[in-house]
This record gives structure tokens, sequence and C-alpha cells, in this order.
């Protein structure tokens, strides 16, 4: 992510960088509300945490509006069907469309009417697929030669171990439970 936007000539390019960045951002941000608030949330001096759980759908939306932005501006700098179809084959790319189709179904089926319709549990499941996107939007950077494996790794690295974290947690609280 970032250096190679400054220098690009071609501003679709540009903003197809800007874009994916920015997608990124919000879905890597609302993945880190629930760890946080576990962890923070009761501690004085972060309550903020807590306030921001009531966002998380816009900004799980906020997500999905900048991956469809990206999704527009790659077709729109590569207008021609051919060159789309074999982008379909490059993993890279494959694994970016994936991540998309994701954060779409997820962003249509947001809304209360939708909870209702499915049913919590379900809906619950479904909205499960988010950790999905994260892998596949992980892979998409990681495969992107223009992008800094660093910052990628920053990103996605503390995420994923604190979900990893986060599920040991769940599990010891279970067999607890059992016993
Ligand atoms: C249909 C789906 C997608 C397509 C066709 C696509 C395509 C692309 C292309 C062409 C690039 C620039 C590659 C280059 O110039 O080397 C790119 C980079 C990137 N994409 Fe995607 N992408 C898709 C989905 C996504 C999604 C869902 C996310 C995030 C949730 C995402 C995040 C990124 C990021 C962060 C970059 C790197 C930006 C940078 O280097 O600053 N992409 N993608």
């Amino acid at each position: 992510m970032g250096t190679q936007v400054v220098d690009s000539a071609n501003p679709v390019e540009y903003l197809v960088h800007a874009t994916g960045d920015w997608a990124v951002y919000f879905l890597v941000g609302v993945l880190w509300l629930s760890p946080l608030r576990i962890w923070l949330g009761k501690r004085s001096g972060f309550s903020w945490i807590k306030r921001m759980q009531s966002h998380r759908r816009n900004i799980g939306l906020a997500s999905a509006f900048y991956a469809a932005l990206h999704f527009t501006l790659h077709v729109l700098d590569n207008p021609e069907w051919e060159i789309l179809w074999k982008d379909l084959q490059r993993v890279y790319l494959l694994t970016g469309f994936l991540a998309f189709l994701i954060l779409l179904l997820l962003a249509l089926t947001s809304s209360n009417v939708m909870v209702r319709k499915l049913g919590a549990n379900r809906w619950k499941n479904l909205h499960r697929l988010v950790y999905f996107a994260v892998i596949l939007a992980a892979t998409h950077l990681f495969l992107n030669e223009k992008s800094s494996d660093l910052q990628a790794l920053i990103l996605f690295v503390p995420l994923i171990a604190a979900e990893f974290l986060r599920f040991g947690f769940w599990c010891y609280g279970y067999c607890q439970k059992k016993r």
C-alpha cells in the first residue's frame, strides 16, 4: 500500500490504489473493535471503544463502498472484457474479486430488515464470512507485487493474532462452562 501511489502518473491508477487502501483500513478497523472492546472496554479512558461498537455497520459499509469504487475504477481503467476475464484467472485479482463479492453480500444484508428476515442466528453466521473476506483481501495484497509487504504485515498479522487469541479465550470459557 502506499508509496507507488504518489509516483503514479495515471490518475485512475492512483485512485485504484487509494480506494483499495481505504477498503482495507475500514475492514481491518471494524474487525479490531470486538477484541479491543473485550480487552479494554471496561477500563477507564476507553469508553470510546464501546461507543464505536454502534458504528460497526457503517464502518463495514464504508469498506464495501470503497471496495466497490476500487473495482469500478479498475474496470474503467481496463474496459475490455478480455482483459477482465484474464484478470480473473490471476490469483491475486481473483482473491480481490471474491473478497469484494463477500463485502457486497454483507453490505446488502446489513439492514435491520435483513436481520429480521434471515433470523439472528443465520444472519450472524452469514456475517462471519467477513473473516474469509479479510483473508482474501490479505492474500490479494501480499500477491500484489507493487504493494509494500511490510505495511500489509503490520495491518494483518496483529489482527489475525488478536482473533486467534479471542478464539482461544472463547474455547477456554466454553470448556470451563461444560465442566
Ligand atoms: C473485484 C475486486 C478487485 C479488483 C479487480 C482489484 C484490483 C486491484 C488492482 C488492479 C490493484 C493495483 C495493482 C497494481 O497496480 O499493482 C489493486 C490493489 C489493491 N487492492 Fe484490489 N482489487 C479488488 C478487490 C479488492 C478488495 C475487496 C480490497 C480490500 C478490501 C482491495 C484492496 C487493495 C489494496 C489495499 C491494494 C493496494 C493498494 C496500494 O498498493 O496502495 N482490493 N487491486
